[in-house]
């Protein structure tokens, strides 16, 4: 069931059941992160490996000391700064926290996501939510509340519709490293830029397309069912590439006979706009008539990298 009802989807997660949750970045499928079979039900729902640790969500920075044993002060300082947003920090976990969420790891990320409906329900709660992306492992991430129902409809036990996610990018994940380097393992709304605006730390963006540095970093990911090629989209039309195309561009239209469906990300070439329909464009693609998808690598500034690692991982198979 979809809905708004934020009370009966808190005694939903009393109960031990799944909720969708919306946020500002995309939609998580939630559970009460101290249960560990409410836990397990969510990596068996999403078809999830148990080697893949989940984003432990929470309602304010004074919840941080309950569920974490320790926090680099220079992390405290960026999260203290972003959140709620879309920002997850790795910290050490304290015990309370089970090794399930984690994946046996003894960090745990968290966040404050930034979404009236869902704030009000870890207040309601006073829970910490763990919530992977809800979609099934691999595939497209949700930004509307449609794209649950789609594809998790008779696992979920409800969706909260919360409308259409603001950011639409997953968080930017960030951890502090031995030699007090920030290090980026996964990027997204929030840059280096950003990051550094507020630091002096050395920020490096971790190198996750060769070396699987934090588990369910796969290079195949955000994928749709059809395949995906990144290049020169003109070039690519004058190939022999099939004779039923789906384009995802970023600004421009194209012309061709062969472009059956076409998805224009941002007319006026502004990649928040552009990131922020980047998963809805790839999911209309995946579920209309073309039979492959073409898409250009982004400007490469800005969101615009975060933008880059989601279509090379959706392009690999
Ligand atoms: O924006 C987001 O972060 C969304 C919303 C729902 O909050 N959540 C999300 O979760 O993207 P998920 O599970 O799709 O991606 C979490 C990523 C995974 O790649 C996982 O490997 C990594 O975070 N991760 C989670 N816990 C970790 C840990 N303890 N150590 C290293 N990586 C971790
Ligand atoms: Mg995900």
């Amino acid at each position: 069931m979809t809905g708004t009802d934020i009370t009966y989807a808190a005694a939903l997660i009393q109960q031990g059941k799944l909720v969708a949750i919306p946020t500002e970045t995309v939609y998580g499928l939630a559970a009460n992160a101290l249960n560990t079979d409410a836990v397990l039900k969510i990596f068996e729902t999403k078809n999830r490996p148990k080697f893949n640790p989940l984003i432990v969500h929470i309602d304010r920075v004074e919840s941080l000391d309950k569920y974490v044993e320790y926090i680099h002060p220079e992390l405290r300082m960026l999260a203290e700064h972003f959140w709620p947003g879309p920002l997850t920090i790795l910290c050490r976990k304290k015990e309370n926290l089970h090794d399930i969420v984690t994946a046996g790891s003894a960090f745990v990320a968290i966040r404050i996501p930034n979404h009236p409906f869902t704030l009000e329900l870890l207040q309601k709660t006073g829970l910490p939510l763990a919530a992977p992306s809800a979609n099934p492992f691999g595939y497209i991430s949700p930004t509307e509340a449609q794209h649950v129902e789609i594809q998790l409809k008779e696992k979920v036990d409800y969706i909260l519709d919360g409308g259409t996610c603001s950011i639409g990018l997953e968080s930017t994940i960030i951890q502090m490293q031995n030699n007090n380097e920030i290090e980026i393992l996964r990027q997204g709304a929030i840059t280096p830029e950003d990051l550094q605006l507020l630091t002096d730390k050395k920020i490096i963006v971790a190198d996750t397309q060769d070396k699987i540095q934090a588990p369910g970093m796969t290079k195949s990911h955000y994928a749709p069912s059809k395949k995906l090629i990144i290049g020169n989209i003109d070039n690519l039309l004058l190939s022999d590439i099939g004779q039923k195309i789906g384009v995802l561009s970023f600004q421009k239209r194209f012309i061709s006979d062969k472009i059956i469906h076409q998805e224009i990300l941002s007319k006026s070439g502004d990649l928040r706009e552009a990131a922020k329909n980047l998963f809805s464009a790839m999911h209309r693609l995946d579920a209309g008539a073309a039979d492959i998808i073409l898409t250009e690598p982004f400007p490469n500034e800005g969101i615009g990298a975060a933008m880059n690692d989601k279509i090379t991982r959706a392009a690999h198979r």
